[in-house]
């Protein structure tokens, strides 16, 4: 069952520029004919370079912005359309800034929620409960939201994002500025969430280790345009980035030479081969073994940021 529907949905914006005393008025297509579904309990990674559309997306998902063009069901209505509706089953999290109140200590901003979105008192508490042990906020609690370092404050947007148990999450960059550990902690929780309640979670970023432990579908989009939707291990296979072999040998020796793969690096008695990842690496081992005097091997896949890198420089069409 899909919580969330796209149907060739465009938004454009005009922008002013000047150079001069000249203006020019130039027409940006910042989210340009997108289509999507989105299951119940699916997280999935929304990915792409800046200026990209992702916000954009967004914030029509959330009706803050109405599309110049398409359909959009979220939960079963139109966002723009029905923005306070919504707002009950959704929650929203830009890591950019806050939407908690900036005077207001973490609790209290906690309470104002609670009536805003008519949560009953035992099940906000049974809520607050969970979250203060998940995110660690006890000590947090009576502290002004302008005191709270990056990382606290983003552990406490989640929650406040949370609090009235919405069915679908949009996280645009949850985990920018934070360190390891928060962002390890933060992935930890969201996992959680996603487990016990089925929330449905769309997450923007650009660390891609987010991905990697989150989600299990990835859309990128580029100019506007959905280039890829698939699983994290189609996006590796589908840009066929080489392979790399990196061999160790008894000796230091002249690059290798061998069919199928090629010497990029030597290093010492140690040399790297790439190899197209169409190609098995097992007749390739063999014959450096029956060659040269192989003491070690590893195989290195390309990491994720060196397809994505090249899906952002050679997009290829989409087919639904
Ligand atoms: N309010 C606006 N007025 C004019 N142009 C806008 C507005 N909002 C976004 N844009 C333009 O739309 C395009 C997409 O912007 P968007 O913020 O959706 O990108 P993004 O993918 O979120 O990028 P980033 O990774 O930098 O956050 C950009 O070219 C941006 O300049
Ligand atoms: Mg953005």
């Amino acid at each position: 069952m899909s919580v969330i529907q796209l149907e060739n949905v465009s938004r454009a914006f005009t922008v002013t520029s000047r150079t001069g005393l000249r203006r020019t008025k130039r027409e940006v297509r910042a989210v340009d004919n997108l289509s999507f579904t989105v299951g119940r309990g699916e997280v999935v990674g929304y990915i792409g370079p800046n200026g990209a559309g992702k916000s954009t997306t967004i914030k029509m998902l959330t009706g803050i912005l109405v599309p110049s063009g398409g359909s959009i069901r979220v939960a079963g209505v139109d966002p723009s359309r029905n923005r306070m509706k919504l707002a009950k089953r959704i929650g929203v999290v830009f890591g950019q800034r806050t939407t908690l109140w900036w005077d207001l200590p973490l609790k209290d901003s906690f309470a104002v929620l609670q009536k805003m979105y008519g949560v009953s008192r035992a099940r906000h508490a049974e809520n607050l409960a969970t979250f203060v042990e998940l995110l660690d906020l006890g000590d947090l609690l009576d502290v002004p939201v302008r005191q709270l370092s990056l990382g606290q404050r983003m552990r406490g947007d989640i929650a406040a994002a949370l609090l009235h148990d919405p069915e679908i999450v949009y996280l645009d960059e949850p985990t920018i500025g934070l360190d390891i550990i928060s962002k390890a902690r933060l992935r930890e929780f969201l996992a959680q969430v996603n487990k016990d309640r089925q929330t449905t979670i769309i997450l923007t970023t650009h660390d891609l280790d987010d991905i990697e432990a989150l989600c299990s579908r990835v859309m990128v989009i580029d100019h506007g345009h959905k280039v890829y939707d698939g699983t994290l291990t189609g996006l590796r296979s589908s840009q066929s980035a080489p392979r790399t072999l990196v061999v160790d040998l008894a000796a230091s020796l002249p690059p290798i030479t061998i069919d199928g793969a090629t010497v990029t690096k030597v290093d010492g008695p140690r040399q790297y081969l790439t190899f197209p990842t169409t190609t098995s690496a097992a007749p390739l081992v063999a014959q450096i073994a029956a060659t040269y005097p192989l003491q070690d091997l590893t195989i290195a896949e390309p990491t994720i940021e060196s397809v994505i890198a090249r899906i952002y420089a050679n997009p290829a069409p989409v087919t639904d």
